[in-house]
């Protein structure tokens, strides 16, 4: 994809969502970029303070299952890609209240796989939805082996369970319809923004705090991470060069035990804040296990690597200071997203 193009972002003041909007902002004056976002708990305009008045950013805010709102704005703006990424995102989220990802997960996805389709007409000459998904989908691995394109999908918990549903549906309207797709699945995100109920923000902002770190059942449960930069930049590779109708997995070839990952955590954040050796440790605190607690991610990222030629770009250790750095120089951000809603779900969370 290339040109004078009008991009829809999904999601874009998420996560994720944040870092590929400030990406396609910068790298492609030539496009006008449109972020949808619900500003759910999850959303923060603060995320792109940075771009927010570039003239090729567009903010839209609105909710991806009102089926009246969307079909409406595809049918304005007649975007020629999509790349979606809204989505409520957390496991522990989707244990306690499972009926809203359904909603925006696969209600949402299905919603906006139908506006694209009626606004392209039947005409789907360079257009292209992207749909990103998540390594969850296939389930969980043992000690041994790699989630690659084909392993059969195995969801366990009602956030992948929504996911790999949605895939499906992207997937079942390219062959019925011939709507042109291409999807992402990929590990554990880590680093800038990422909001404080997932496993890293949430123990730096605790060992900032001095509050225990709650690790789950015994900490050996085994994740995939991914600098968030280093998935933009795959996102970006997938949209303009990836082949209709195929999958791509994407991962950091860099697997971590939680109980490790959370021990190099603790001793990094002594040093960044000169505490004594071993202080952030004793916060450790081993808790109730989740549910259905998936052992094991890990990504075989070789057809991305080898068919499109992405590669992360920067080591665990380097991300991992980086995200430390931005979380202790940002902590007004921190204060501001852990006031107010932040308070009740943790509460119910971990007490
Ligand atoms: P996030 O929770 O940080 O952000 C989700 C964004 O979607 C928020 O800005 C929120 O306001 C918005 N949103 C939620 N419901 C909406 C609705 N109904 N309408 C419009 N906007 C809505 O999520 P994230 O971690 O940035 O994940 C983004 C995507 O990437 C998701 O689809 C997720 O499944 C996928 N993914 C995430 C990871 C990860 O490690 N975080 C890994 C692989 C895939
Ligand atoms: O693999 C990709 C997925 O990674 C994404 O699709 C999800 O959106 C994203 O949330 C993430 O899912 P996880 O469940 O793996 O991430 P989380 O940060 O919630 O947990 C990481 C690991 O840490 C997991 O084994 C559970 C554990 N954990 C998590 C929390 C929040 C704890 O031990 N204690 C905690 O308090």
């Amino acid at each position: 994809m290339s040109g004078k193009k009008k991009i829809l972002i999904t999601g874009g003041a998420g996560f994720i969502g944040s870092h590929v909007v400030r990406l396609f902002v910068e790298k492609y004056p030539e496009y006008q970029i449109f972020n949808l976002d619900a500003l759910t708990y999850a959303g923060n305009l603060e995320n792109l303070n940075d771009i927010k008045d570039q003239s090729n950013y567009n903010f839209i805010k609105g909710d991806i299952t009102d089926e009246p709102f969307i079909k409406k704005l595809f049918a304005t703006h007649k975007f020629d890609g999509v790349i979606h990424l809204a989505a409520e995102s957390h496991v522990d989220r989707s244990i306690k209240d499972p009926l809203i990802f359904v909603k925006t997960n696969v209600i949402g996805t299905m919603v906006l796989l139908n506006a694209f389709k009626s606004s392209c007409n039947a005409n789907f000459d360079g257009k292209l939805f992207y749909h990103i998904s998540t390594d969850e989908v296939y389930g969980t691995l043992g000690e041994k082996g790699l989630f690659t394109e084909t392993t059969p999908y195995n969801p366990n918990s009602p956030y992948s369970a929504s996911k790999a549903s949605s895939d499906h549906f992207v997937r079942a309207y390219g062959e019925t319809y011939n709507l042109p797709y291409v999807i992402s699945n990929c590990s554990n995100n880590y680093g800038q923004h990422q909001f404080p109920e997932k496993l890293i923000p949430l123990f730096i902002n605790n060992i900032i705090e001095n509050k225990s770190l709650p690790v789950y059942g015994d900490g050996n449960y085994t994740r995939d991470w991914l600098y968030v930069k280093d998935h933009a930049s795959a996102i970006d590779m997938v949209f303009h060069k990836g082949k209709l109708g195929e999958t791509y997995n994407i991962g950091g070839f860099n697997e971590w035990k939680n109980i490790d990952l959370v021990k190099l955590l603790c001793q990094q954040m002594d040093i960044k804040l000169g505490r004594p050796k071993g202080l952030s440790e004793s916060l450790i605190t081993y808790v109730k296990d989740r549910p259905g607690h998936d052992l094991r991610y890990a990504i075989d990222a070789s057809k991305i690597q080898k068919e499109l030629g992405w590669e992360p770009s920067v080591t665990f250790e380097e991300g991992l200071e980086i995200t430390i750095d931005w979380y202790l120089n940002n902590q007004i951000w921190l204060n501001n997203v852990t006031s107010g809603a932040y308070k009740s779900y943790y509460e119910k969370q971990y007490t």
